[in-house]
């Protein structure tokens, strides 16, 4: 090649990078330029703007005696229905109980062995369940409410009914 013509390759060669250049320029202000405008689009969109509406609407507001609840879709609930659903005896002693009292665990009286109750039962039904919601420390230790502070007293005491039937 004379060095003419290593010229007109050089030109070339540059001229094609400067292209290559200034398309990638090109290609990265357009694609910045779309983003922008698809948020904004997107932003006042109507049916978008009423989909992120019903994401942060407020799950449940408070309806007092007599009052009128305008909007169609919002039914105000009845005392029976918003009363939270309590849990069975089975289900309470299931779920919280026979993790100790099952297998007897650290000195827990064992389900349904007589021998470990009677003397407890003869403490009167008062005594065995104020110790079984408030917990109660003889030779081993009864958390209170086994541990399930999150269950009502009525659940606590229906689980002990449950216990006490074990042994009758
Ligand atoms: C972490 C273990 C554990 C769990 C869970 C547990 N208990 Fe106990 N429970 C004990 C132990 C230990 C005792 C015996 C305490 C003692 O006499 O020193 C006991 C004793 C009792 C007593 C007899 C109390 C008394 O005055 O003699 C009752 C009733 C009782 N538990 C009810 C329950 C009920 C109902 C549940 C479930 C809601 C439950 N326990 C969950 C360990 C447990």
């Amino acid at each position: 090649m004379s060095s003419d013509d290593q010229k007109n390759v050089d030109l070339i060669l540059l001229t094609i990078g400067v292209l290559i250049g200034v398309a990638v320029g090109l290609f990265v202000i357009a694609r910045d330029m779309g983003n922008e405008n698809m948020a904004r689009m997107q932003l006042n969109d109507p049916k978008y703007q009423a989909a992120v509406n019903r994401r942060i609407e407020p799950i449940g507001r408070v309806v007092l005696d007599g009052e009128v609840v305008e909007d169609p879709g919002v039914t105000a609930v009845t005392e029976a229905a918003a009363a939270p659903v309590l849990m069975t005896g089975p289900q309470v002693y299931n779920a919280a109980c026979l993790a100790c009292h099952g297998g007897g665990i650290g000195g827990a009286p064992k389900t349904g062995v007589a021998a470990d109750w009677t003397a407890r039962i003869a403490k009167g039904r008062d005594v065995l369940n104020d110790h079984a919601i408030n917990g109660f420390q003889g030779t081993g230790f009864m958390p209170p409410k086994g541990g399930r502070v999150d269950l009502s007293d009525e659940e606590i005491i229906a689980a002990v009914d449950y216990l006490v039937e074990q042994v009758r």
